[in-house]
């Protein structure tokens, strides 16, 4: 059997990492996992049985019971659990029972698109093409603010574009600061800034990257 082929992609919250994998699976006929559901799952799940997020034991019993089939991103997309994840995930056991599924999910089959923050440097270093995709924290609020407004009724956001950035900023602080896998790119990374660039522009270049990358 060949070994799975394998594309990591990290970067912080709305940067566009998420179209992009979608993207990059669809064409290159691949399974796609948004680790971040992962976190925002062992969230949901303790928010709904208001159990506190620091309490790591409690955290893990949640995380055992994640079923990655069952992930629904638009249950999930709200604001305040994405908050939620950010502190759920600084906790190393809470770490090591996720990366233990999201490992098993990009090795079941040919291969796998995985994004996250933590995926080329700790989830699946071997990965044969990583990137990492970024943008300035206005652009990115903005982005996520336009999400908000479509889906806005479906998931009862109501979070105003300041609270949006503010809120950004403060979730980047906490992924790149923790000591437990920060966010940071992959020394073999590629690096994608899409402040300036459109997803049509993002999905080329990386595409034309995973090609020049895949021997097949
Ligand atoms: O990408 P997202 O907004 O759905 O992620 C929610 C939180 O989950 C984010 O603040 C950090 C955490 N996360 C992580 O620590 N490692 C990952 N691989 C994915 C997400």
């Amino acid at each position: 059997m060949s070994i799975p082929f394998i594309i990591a992609i990290d970067g912080p919250a709305a940067s566009g990492k998420g179209t992009l994998s979608r993207r990059l699976a669809e064409a290159l006929e691949l399974p796609h996992l948004d680790t971040g559901l992962t976190y925002r799952a062992v969230a949901h799940a303790l928010l709904q049985d208001k159990q506190p997020l620091d309490d790591e034991d409690i955290a893990v019993e949640a995380a055992k019971k994640i079923d990655l089939g069952v992930l629904d991103p638009i249950v999930l997309a709200v604001h305040a659990i994405g908050e939620a994840a950010s502190k759920v995930a600084v906790m190393s056991r809470v770490r090591i029972t996720l990366v233990d599924k999201q490992r098993q999910f990009a090795n079941a089959g040919k291969g796998a698109v995985l994004d996250g923050r933590d995926i080329g440097t700790v989830v699946c270093p071997d990965a044969q093409v990583k990137f990492y995709v970024t943008a300035s924290p206005e652009v990115r609020a903005e982005r996520r603010w336009k999400e908000v407004q479509e889906r806005g009724n479906l998931t009862g956001s109501d979070a105003s574009f300041e609270t949006i950035l503010s809120d950004i900023k403060l979730r980047d602080e906490r992924d790149m600061g923790r000591a437990d896998s920060p966010l940071k790119p992959a020394e073999d990374a590629h690096l994608l800034d899409t402040s300036k660039m459109d997803i049509e522009t993002a999905f080329h270049t990386a595409l034309s990257i995973v090609k020049s990358s895949n021997p097949k």
